[in-house]
């Protein structure tokens, strides 16, 4: 017989990620390193699901005793309306990434991603906000990216986006304090920035660069990008080189997760640099 390790048993803590599809998820990767990790008697599944089976199919898991999901596109406006109760950042931004489902088939939907983006921040060495913030694009990564903002404090926000009416929707929900820039304006709006966040897909692998010269930005400035294949993007290495602090966006993916892990699983996950070696490595071989 072969020495292999214990699997999960009959009483296992089921939870995962819905998609459509779901194949390029990182969250099974991330939290079954935390089960491992931790020694618990879980699974952590990947759930492909088509847009018209969303509803059904999260009713029929919460009723079945999984403990919840992970939610990704497309469903994250879905998740948020099903919710029977919602936290206050799913609330306010409209999508829900995370499902807690109660005893009785109760779903309680949260949004991890402005939380998952302070923590970044905070491990980046910038626990205390203040000052003026560039966020670049009004996608739902921006919306969840100006909620953390302000709450950390920064204002004004100024916010940038090619298409200029998705901007202004961002400023309408979750104004005021953002002051709208033209996108042929960005490089000039950099001046007296404390922070700069990328919050667009440019300089993801695949995607252009972003076009932005950092001339303006103060060198005492941090710069942060929620793209995090590749780790360093040009903009990341921009920064570098004038004397910036920069952070990469792994850690936001990364912490993002953690509070569902720890509603499913009972255990507050360590993001640490084991966890970020292990994700990295993934991303690396395309997985
Ligand atoms: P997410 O929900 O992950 O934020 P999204 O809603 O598709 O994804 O948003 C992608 C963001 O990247 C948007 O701000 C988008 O700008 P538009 O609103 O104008 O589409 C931005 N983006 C993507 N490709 C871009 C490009 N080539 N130039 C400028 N901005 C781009």
């Amino acid at each position: 017989m072969t020495d292999l390790p214990p699997g999960p048993s009959g009483k296992a803590i089921v939870a995962g990620v819905a998609g459509w599809p779901v194949g390029h998820s990182r969250s099974p990767r991330l939290h079954g390193h935390w089960l491992r990790r931790y020694g618990i008697d879980g699974i952590y599944a990947p759930f492909p699901i088509a847009p018209e089976d969303f509803e059904a199919a999260v009713r029929g898991l919460a009723a079945a005793g999984l403990a919840g999901l992970n939610v990704t596109v497309p469903h994250k406006a879905a998740a948020c309306a099903l919710s029977d109760r919602l936290d206050d950042t799913a609330h306010r931004l409209g999508v829900a990434n995370t499902l807690i489902f109660g005893p009785g088939g109760e779903i309680e939907g949260r949004n991890t991603d402005a939380f998952g983006f302070a923590e970044n921040l905070a491990d980046g060495g910038i626990a205390d906000g203040g000052g003026i913030a560039i966020v670049l694009g009004a996608g739902g990564a921006a919306r969840a990216v100006v909620l953390a903002l302000q709450s950390l404090g920064y204002g004004p926000i100024r916010l940038t986006n090619r298409t200029a009416a998705r901007a202004e929707a961002v400023a309408a929900s979750l104004g005021p304090g953002i002051e709208l820039v033209p996108w042929a304006g960005r490089a000039g709006a950099l001046a007296d920035a404390a922070l700069l966040v990328n919050a667009t897909s440019l300089g993801m692998a695949g995607q252009p660069a972003l076009d932005l010269p950092l001339d303006d930005l103060p060198a005492g400035a941090t710069v942060t990008d929620i793209v995090y294949a590749p780790l360093e993007t040009p903009l990341l290495a921009a920064a570098r080189r004038r004397g910036c602090r920069a952070v990469d966006g792994l850690g936001m993916l990364l912490h993002q997760g953690r509070p569902g892990f720890h509603a499913w699983f009972g255990v507050d996950p360590a993001v640490d640099d084991d966890l970020r070696r292990a994700v990295a490595d993934d991303l690396l071989a395309g997985g």
